[in-house]
């Protein structure tokens, strides 16, 4: 079977890559945020000296397990575990938070009934405690469904030397988001396949479903997980989420982070520095999204429609530019990349009986357009207008002259327009020559069978718009 397999040249986070990983990396995450979070009033500085402090004093136990001659030399029965516990216990407890951390881990070193154990245990702690200083979580927060993480770390591992850096996103979403970044990444493939292009990207996921007890992790798949370890995994990412607003869903995703600035920032900061060719490949990105937002029902990005009674296409509302990553690098000859991010579509246009005839009706009604293309381009580029034209009533002045920049070349009939043209074009080519055949072949089985378990409103949805891309 001729599988879709998925682009891996970019590093990806081990969290993405196995449930195992999913719990040790959240059990982690989870620690140090609270560790992190006993210390919410110290300076910086004062905050580093007493982890330090705490560190030598963890570290100085765990040498003093590790003898210096062979370990076969050494009884190890005869160390007196309970007599180095509390040793360390009275030792950290002359030192500013030891004695809250020894007690934040009392449950784990009270579990460690051998030595090998209680050094693992000190290990981990050692970690966690280094992790400290070097954890850094924005957040944003606003999604509808709950705060977004973005978490990066270091962690020393025995293994290697060095401390491993670790990077990825946790967004609290549904089912719905979840399957259209599936679908999305697929599309992305098949301009690869088909056209030798480099497309759009999206980044690699994983998700876990609280109530299904399931953790997704590759295409159209996903692993059970044991009841006890499901609560935990949801305490701990309600932990993680702590004081903002309380995520009020079943399932979180977790993201590949991708390392660049969501398209609105990209548009104040380093615009201005891209070469034609560099602006022709990312309008063109943005013309094969702005198809397939219009074609999956993702009306928060590059396109918008209007509804009364029926649908058309929306030329006076803003862009949400938030939805759009890119990740480019002046210094390099690196070629742009343009990520979709928070794909979920509109739930009325596939659920609501009356909005989903309405929707198919306006998709039957735009394959008979004359210029189909013509007009989505023109809708896209309205939409981006409006976006930055309401960014720039507020910006300052440096801020509006980046803004104009861009401004400026949507307007250009020799840069945006072609572009973007050109990539809805490529990209309806696609889904009017090669991908119904896939919808219907041996290939799509799988990824049908999942999206009718897990949002059926979508498969109903998408198989309906291919049938009618077929006539
Ligand atoms: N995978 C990611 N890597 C890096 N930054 C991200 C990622 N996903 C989201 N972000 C940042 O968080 C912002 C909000 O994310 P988004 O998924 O759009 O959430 P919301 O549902 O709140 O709109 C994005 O505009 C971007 O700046
Ligand atoms: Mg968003």
């Amino acid at each position: 079977m001729n599988e879709i397999k998925l682009i891996n040249d970019r590093p990806i986070d081990p969290i993405l890559c196995s449930t195992p990983k999913v719990i040790s990396s959240t059990n982690t995450l989870c620690r140090v945020i609270q560790l992190h979070r006993f210390f919410e009033n110290e300076k910086d500085s004062h905050r580093n000296e007493i982890v330090a402090a705490m560190i030598k004093i963890w570290n100085g136990t765990l040498v003093e397990l590790y003898p210096t001659h062979s370990s076969s030399c050494l009884d190890m029965n005869c160390l007196d575990i309970n007599g180095i516990k509390k040793r360390l216990e009275s030792q950290l407890s002359e030192t500013p938070y030891g004695a809250k951390v020894f007690e934040f881990y009392s449950e784990q070193i009270s579990n460690t009934s051998t030595i090998q154990i209680f050094r693992k245990c000190l290990s981990m702690i050692t970690k966690d405690l280094a992790m400290i200083n070097m954890l850094d979580i924005q957040e944003t927060t606003r999604g509808a469904n709950g705060p977004t993480h973005i978490v990066s770390y270091s962690r020393f591992s025995k293994k290697q030397a060095l401390a491993k850096q670790r990077n990825f996103v946790v967004k609290w979403t549904r089912w719905n988001e979840i399957c259209s970044t599936y679908l999305y990444e697929i599309f992305s493939q098949k301009l690869t396949r088909e056209n030798q292009l480099s497309p759009f990207l999206v980044p690699k996921i994983a998700a876990v479903d609280f109530e299904r007890q399931i953790c997704a992790l590759s295409h159209w798949s996903h692993e059970p997980l044991e009841q006890k370890t499901t609560d935990h995994l949801r305490q701990s990412f309600h932990t993680i989420a702590g004081k903002s607003k309380r995520p009020k869903d079943a399932q979180i995703m977790l993201l590949e982070k991708i390392n660049g600035s969501n398209m609105l920032d990209f548009i104040e900061t380093k615009y201005e520095l891209l070469n034609s060719e560099q602006k022709q490949a990312l309008f063109e990105k943005m013309g094969q999204l702005a198809i397939l937002d219009l074609w999956i029902g993702n009306t928060d990005r590059l396109i918008k429609l209007c509804y009364k009674g029926q649908y058309t296409l929306q030329a006076i509302s803003s862009a949400n530019f938030g939805n759009l990553m890119i990740r480019w690098d002046v210094d390099t000859d690196q070629m742009l990349e343009l990520y979709a991010i928070d794909n979920g579509v509109d739930l009325q246009l596939i659920s609501n009986e009356r909005h989903k005839s309405a929707y198919r009706k306006f998709l039957n009604s735009y394959l008979d357009d004359p210029t189909p293309i013509e007009s989505l381009a023109a809708c896209a580029l309205a939409c981006m207008r409006e976006a930055i034209q309401i960014k720039i009533q507020t910006s300052t002045p440096d801020t509006k002259k980046k803004l104009f920049a861009f401004q400026k070349d949507l307007e250009d009939l020799d840069v945006a327009k072609p572009a973007l043209t050109k990539g809805i074009s490529d990209m309806f080519t696609i889904l009017k020559e090669s991908l119904p055949a896939f919808w219907d072949g041996e290939e799509a089985v799988n990824i049908k069978n999942y999206l009718k378990e897990n949002c059926p409103e979508l498969l109903e949805a998408v198989s309906a718009q291919f049938e009618a891309i077929k006539k």
